[in-house]
C-alpha cells in the first residue's frame, strides 16, 4: 500500500519513515528540504534496507503537485508533516508561516480530492490548548486564542481539514497533536537536525553538553511549579512516530468515512525543565553548565497531556522513558557531530 508522506526528510516525517517501512508499507516521500538534509535518506537506508521513493519540491506549487500526481497513481492515504514550525521565527514573519502552511494544506486537500485519496493524517499540536484550565488535557479542553502565527496555522489547518471533510464525504482525517517530541531513533542514523541556534530544550542541552553551546539558558525559575521552572511532556519521537502508523491503520481498519478525529499524543507525565537537566546529567555522566535567565515572552507555565483518548482507541501508548529519550538524544548529537567533521 503506498503511503504519502510530505515533510518525510523532516525530524518526526523520517522517523515516521521508518515505522512505516517496517509495518510493509510502500513511502513515497515529497520534501523541498527547507528545513532538513538529503542524507536523511541515507540513515534511512541504514535502519531499513530500504530508500524510501524521494521527490523534492514545495508543495505550495501547485503545478508541481499536478506533475507529481499524475506520475505516483494509487496512493492510498497521506501523512501531512511539511509546514514551517518555529514560533519565535512565526512572531517576526507571519505572512511566510501563514503561506507556506496553509497555501501547502490547500493545494495538498486539493489534489487528494482531485485523486480519490480517502485519508489523512495530519500534524497538529499542543499548542491549540494554550495555557488549559485544567490538567491533564484532553481533547476536549478549548481550543484557546492562538499566542503565535505558527500556533494559529494549526488552529486554522485543523478547521480547513474539517470544512473539507463536512463537504467531501468520502474523505476522513486524523489530527494529532503532538505534545514536547524529543530524543532520537535508538539505531543512531537519524535525529532532529536544528538549524542554527536550536530553540527548544532537548537540543539546547545536548550541544551544550557537546561545547557547541557555552550554557544552557533557562527560562525563568519563578514559575508556579514545585522548582521553579516550566513542565512540558516530553514524547518519544520514535512513539510519536508509531502512533501514525496506529492512527492509519484505524482509518483503514474502520473503513473511517467522513471523520475528523483528534488525539493528544504525550506520555500523560509532565517534567519541569530542572528536571530534564538532571535527568540528562544522570544519563549521561554530564555536569551541564546552566544559568537561570529570565522568562521567556509566551511560554506556558505548564501543560501535559491525557493520552487515555489515544490510549484506547489507537491501541497506542508511549513506552520509552525519559532517560531513554534523552539517551538516544545525546547519542545523535554526538555521531551526528562526529560524522559532520569526517
Ligand atoms: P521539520 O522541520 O523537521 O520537518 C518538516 C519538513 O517539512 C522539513 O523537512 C521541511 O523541509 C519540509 N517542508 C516544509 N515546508 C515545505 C513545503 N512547503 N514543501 C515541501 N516540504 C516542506 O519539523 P518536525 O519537527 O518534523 O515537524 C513536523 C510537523 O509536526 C510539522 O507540521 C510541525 O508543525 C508539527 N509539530 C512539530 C512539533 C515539534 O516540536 N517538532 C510539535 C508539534 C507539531
Ligand atoms: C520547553 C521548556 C522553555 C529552551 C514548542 C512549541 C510548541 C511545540 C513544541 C510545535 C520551556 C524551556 C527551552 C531553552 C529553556 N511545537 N527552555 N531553555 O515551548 O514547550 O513548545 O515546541 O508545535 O508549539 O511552542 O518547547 O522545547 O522550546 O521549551 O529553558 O534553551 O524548556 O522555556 O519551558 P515548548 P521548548
Amino acid at each position: 500500500m503506498k503511503v504519502l508522506v510530505t515533510g518525510g526528510t523532516g525530524y518526526i516525517g523520517s522517523h515516521t519513515v521508518i515505522e512505516l517501512q517496517q509495518a510493509g508499507y510502500e513511502v513515497i516521500i515529497i520534501d523541498n528540504l527547507s528545513n532538513s538534509n538529503i542524507e536523511v535518506l541515507d540513515g534511512i537506508h541504514k535502519i531499513t534496507g530500504q530508500y524510501p521513493i524521494f521527490e523534492k519540491f514545495d508543495i505550495c506549487n501547485s503545478q508541481d503537485c499536478n506533475n507529481f500526481f499524475s506520475k505516483y497513481k494509487g496512493i492510498t492515504a497521506v501523512i501531512h508533516f511539511a509546514a514551517y514550525k518555529a514560533v519565535g521565527e512565526s512572531v517576526e514573519k507571519p505572512l511566510m508561516y501563514y503561506y507556506n502552511n496553509l497555501v501547502s494544506l490547500l493545494n495538498l486537500l486539493d489534489k487528494i480530492l482531485s485523486h480519490n485519496i480517502n485519508y489523512l493524517v495530519y500534524s497538529s499540536s499542543c499548542t491549540v490548548y494554550g495555557q488549559p484550565e485544567s490538567l491533564p488535557v484532553a481533547e476536549n479542553a478549548p481550543v484557546q486564542e492562538a499566542k503565535s502565527p505558527y500556533g494559529n496555522t494549526k488552529q486554522i489547518s485543523e478547521e480547513i481539514i474539517k470544512d473539507t471533510i463536512h463537504a467531501n464525504k468520502k474523505i476522513s482525517c486524523i489530527s494529532l497533536r503532538y505534545f514536547n517530541p524529543i530524543g532520537a531513533h535508538p539505531n543512531g542514523f537519524i535525529g532532529e537536525l536544528p538549524i542554527g541556534e536550536p530553540n527548544n530544550l532537548v537540543p539546547y542541552i545536548t550541544q551544550t553538553a557537546y561545547g557547541i553551546r557555552e550554557y544552557l539558558r533557562v527560562f525563568g525559575n519563578n514559575y508556579n511549579t514545585h522548582d521553579g521552572t516550566c513542565i512540558r511532556d516530553y514524547i518519544d519521537v520514535v512513539d510519536l512516530s508509531k502512533a501514525h502508523i496506529a492512527a492509519l491503520q484505524r482509518m483503514l481498519v474502520h473503513k473511517n468515512i467522513n471523520n475528523f478525529e483528534v488525539f493528544n499524543l504525550g506520555a500523560g507525565k509532565g517534567y519541569s525543565v530542572m528536571e530534564v537537566v538532571q535527568c540528562f546529567e544522570k544519563v549521561t555522566g554530564i555536569r551541564l553548565k546552566y544559568k537561570i535567565l529570565n522568562r521567556r515572552p509566551g511560554d506556558i507555565e505548564r501543560v501535559y497531556a491525557d493520552p487515555q483518548k489515544a490510549n484506547a482507541r489507537l491501541n497506542w501508548k508511549a513506552t520509552t522513558s525519559l532517560d531513554n529519550s534523552l539517551l538516544s538524544a545525546w547519542n545523535w548529537e554526538k555521531y551526528y557531530r562526529k560524522k559532520l567533521n569526517c
